[in-house]
């Protein structure tokens, strides 16, 4: 198979914050348990008129900025803050971001690994059509609900990737194993916008899987974690991944572990102040690693994508040369600092303002439009959103 993989990479987040300090001492909670018994530091906070929509869109631009858009045949979005049971967040995406009609766009569920899944399917494409690109997003807004046990590991952003035969990032390579078992370790049904989660045993079963398909990748492939520059995870907290990274390294040598460990923190840099963004977080936790530590081209580097319900993929992929030009450190820290710090009741007031599941109009407040995307309110039962001029 000819080379795939990425070519160009995209970040969005919201434009204010919580610090994990002052949510732990609100709920009368140790703050060391959440900055480091769960590893969070902060997380951002989204108004309403912030979604998966607004966030994928954001992302996305960043992502194309510079970029042909000839070529680009599809919108792939996984999310699971899905803004409508019908339509697929990636039209609204794709009308904002004003991209011709000439396109597929579509909504791809399967929890967190729904961006994955719809990475798969763009190589795929591309493999078969060296001219074309697909632009797959990661786009979630993640609420557990206040005062809940969930409520450390929320957070909201997107990351957008464009694939393509041109990976001038990363070469992803076709050596998958993955698995599906149906399991209640976190849902959301339909009459709620918070997720319900069995945390402990979701914790269980993402370290079950991690160690079952690292088994069967290392029968498959005859390689070890010594071949790997560095292991990524689906990182809803930062915790959840290093009890996945343990199990790498018990069998491992000091020097290997040291590596991987070193790697693992700057991975989980980004997503410990963004917090928990669903489908994108293996992505950012990408995103984070090359942004934050200069590594050689030919670096192999091991993905363990996770979905609750459950589903996992681990699959590998090889560092471009001349990857670090195709990214944007300091325009992404900088997104990150320059969000305005809210205080906890204006954070529970901005979580309690979330959009009606009724049929009445909406408007979202203004006071907190920012991006360059946003949803401006529902209108007979329609959301309607605006881009910057
Ligand atoms: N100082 C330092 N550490 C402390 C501490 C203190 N004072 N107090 C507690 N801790 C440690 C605990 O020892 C524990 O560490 P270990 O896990 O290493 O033992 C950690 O802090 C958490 O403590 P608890 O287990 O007591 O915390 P909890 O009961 O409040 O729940 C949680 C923690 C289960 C992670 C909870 O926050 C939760 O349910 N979060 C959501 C779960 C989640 O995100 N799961 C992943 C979803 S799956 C996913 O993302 C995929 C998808 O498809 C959506």
């Amino acid at each position: 198979m000819s080379e795939v993989g990425i070519e160009k990479m995209g970040f969005a987040t919201t434009g204010l914050y919580l610090d994990m300090e002052d949510l732990a001492r609100r709920r009368g909670v140790d703050p060391d348990k959440y900055t480091i018994g769960i590893g969070q530091k902060e997380q951002s906070v989204a108004p309403s008129s912030q979604d998966a929509v607004s966030l994928a869109a954001a992302a996305a631009k960043d992502a194309l900025q510079g970029e042909s858009l000839e070529g680009l045949d599809m919108v792939l979005l996984g999310t699971e803050s899905a803004v409508d049971a019908s339509r697929a967040a990636a039209v609204y995406v794709k009308e904002l971001l004003g991209l011709p009609d000439e396109i597929r766009c579509v909504e791809v569920k399967q929890a967190c690994y729904g961006a994955t899944a719809a990475l798969f399917w763009a190589l795929d494409y591309v493999s078969r059509r060296k001219d074309r690109k697909v632009l797959v997003i990661g786009s979630d807004v993640a609420r557990y609900g206040l005062n809940t046990a969930g409520e450390v590991t929320q957070g909201a952003g997107a990351v957008a990737m464009l694939i393509s035969s041109n990976p001038k990032i990363l070469s992803i390579e076709g050596d998958s194993v993955f698995m599906t078992v149906e399991a209640a370790d976190f849902w959301r049904p339909p009459y709620t916008n918070c997720a319900l989660v069995n945390g402990r045993y979701s914790m269980q079963i993402y370290v079950e899987f991690f160690s079952k398909l690292w088994k069967r990748y290392r029968q498959n492939t005859g390689k070890s974690a010594k071949d790997f520059e560095a292991f990524l995870f689906h990182l809803p907290f930062a915790k959840m991944g290093f009890k996945a990274l343990k199990e790498v390294l018990k069998d491992e040598d000091e020097e290997t572990s040291a590596r991987l460990s070193k790697r693992f923190e700057t991975s989980a840099a980004y997503g410990r102040r963004v917090g928990n963004i669903y489908s994108g977080s293996l992505y950012l936790a990408l995103l984070s690693l090359l942004e934050g530590e200069a590594m050689d081209p030919g670096s192999k580097i091991a993905f363990f994508s996770y979905g609750s319900g459950a589903e996992a993929e681990l699959f590998s992929a090889t560092l471009k040369e001349g990857y670090f030009s195709q990214l944007s450190p300091s325009r992404h820290l900088k997104m990150i600092e320059e969000r305005r710090r809210v205080d906890v009741d204006e954070y529970e007031h901005l979580f309690s303002d979330f959009p009606p599941s009724s049929p009445q109009d909406y408007a979202c407040d203004k006071k907190y439009f920012s991006g360059p995307f946003r949803l401006v309110g529902i209108k007979n039962q329609q959301r309607v959103y605006e881009a910057d001029e």
